[in-house]
């Protein structure tokens, strides 16, 4: 089926290359950021400087072990939060479908709850699932950040193929499931990095992932096996969730092998940061199935408003 598709209207926007590429620029660091804050929960850093929003009291504290870590994260997510606050200006005051622009808000809002977050969980000694919540929440900030850098894309703004999807459960209630399982692997492994909880939940929910990853890969393949847009995105899905797993296992063999050592080792550390941030770009990648799926599959109910206004073409 072809068009520029049914009660998409909401979704039509000028292009804006310069808003485009500055949501580009904003993912670009908020992966920095992702890295950054890894890095203070695997060295160990967290509570190297006691106090916020200040560090000992001071902007520029002595940048010597734990205390690098800690606050060039804190340095790298006050300036991710000025950008957030420049890009949903931009959005509120370019975009024209006012969806984008509460999206914009929503950063903002995310980006100080987090950063608030980040500092409780200072406060409070790492108390209270504080540390746990910050991890989930930097990963639903991520994905956000990288929803607004797809939705002003050219390819997002041009007329694209519609298909049409008679199955059931529909397609873009596969592909929301299949992000929620994503997401709850992500809290299952920020609970036990976070010693909330035994590894056992996060290893065994890894098959539950493995199949509803498969199962929406699968339905994307029957369904849209035309679509090379739909198939380049189930591809991708498939192999970061693969490779993903394998992440996992080298990073809970490091974590086992280093049980005796005195401190954080580079293996442990580097196999934990990396385990974590591709943990982000994994959901981000399952919002991005959702997000095609929206954008190239009609609704059920916008094809039976459209035929409703005779909208639709045989
Ligand atoms: C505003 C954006 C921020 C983002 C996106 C962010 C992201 C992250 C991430 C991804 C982690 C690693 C979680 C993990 O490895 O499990 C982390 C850890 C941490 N962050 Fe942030 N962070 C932000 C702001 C802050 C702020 C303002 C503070 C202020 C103190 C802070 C304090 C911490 C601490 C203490 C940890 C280590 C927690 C632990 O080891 O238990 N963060 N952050
Ligand atoms: C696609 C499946 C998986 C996803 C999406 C995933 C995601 C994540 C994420 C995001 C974290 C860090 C959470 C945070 O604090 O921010 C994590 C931690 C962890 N994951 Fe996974 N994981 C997966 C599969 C696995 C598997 C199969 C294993 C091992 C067999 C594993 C072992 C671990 C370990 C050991 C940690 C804690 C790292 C540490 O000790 O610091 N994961 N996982």
């Amino acid at each position: 089926m072809n068009g520029s598709g049914w009660g998409l209207k909401f979704m039509k926007a000028t292009y804006h290359s310069g808003v485009h590429k500055f949501a580009l620029f904003v993912v670009a660091w908020t992966v920095l950021l992702l890295c950054a804050g890894a890095l203070v929960t695997s060295e160990d850093a967290a509570l190297a400087v006691p106090d916020w929003p200040l560090s000992f009291g001071s902007l520029n504290p002595p940048m010597v072990g734990g205390i690098a870590f800690e606050h060039s994260h804190r340095v790298i997510a006050v300036i991710l939060g000025l950008f957030i606050v420049i890009l949903s200006i931009v959005l509120w005051r370019k975009d024209e479908r006012p969806w984008v622009k509460w999206l914009g808000f929503a950063a903002v809002g995310g980006v100080i709850v987090q950063g608030i977050l980040g500092g409780l969980t200072v406060l409070k000694l790492l108390h209270y699932w504080l540390p746990v919540m910050h991890a989930c929440m930097a990963q639903l900030m991520f994905a956000t950040l990288v929803s607004i850098a797809v939705v002003t894309s050219r390819w997002w703004l041009a007329d694209r193929p519609q298909y049409e999807d008679k199955a059931t459960p529909s397609i873009h209630t596969v592909a929301v499931l299949n992000a929620g399982a994503i997401f709850l692997q992500i809290a299952l492994g920020a609970a036990f990095r976070h010693k909330y909880s035994p590894v056992t939940p996060h290893v065994v929910w890894a098959l539950g992932v493995l199949l509803v990853a498969s199962w929406t890969a699968r339905q994307l393949r029957r369904r849209f096996s035309e679509s090379k847009e739909l198939s380049r995105i189930r591809i991708m899905l498939h192999n970061i969730v693969g490779a993903q797993l394998l992440l996992g296992l080298g990073a809970l063999w490091t974590r086992i092998r280093g049980v005796d050592d005195p401190q954080p080792l580079p293996p442990m550390v580097i196999a934990t940061v990396v385990h974590t941030v591709v943990g982000a770009l994994v959901f981000a990648a399952a919002i991005l199935v959702v997000l095609f799926c929206y954008r190239l599959v009609p609704r059920r109910r916008e094809v039976l408003l459209a035929t409703e206004r005779g909208e639709v073409a045989a």
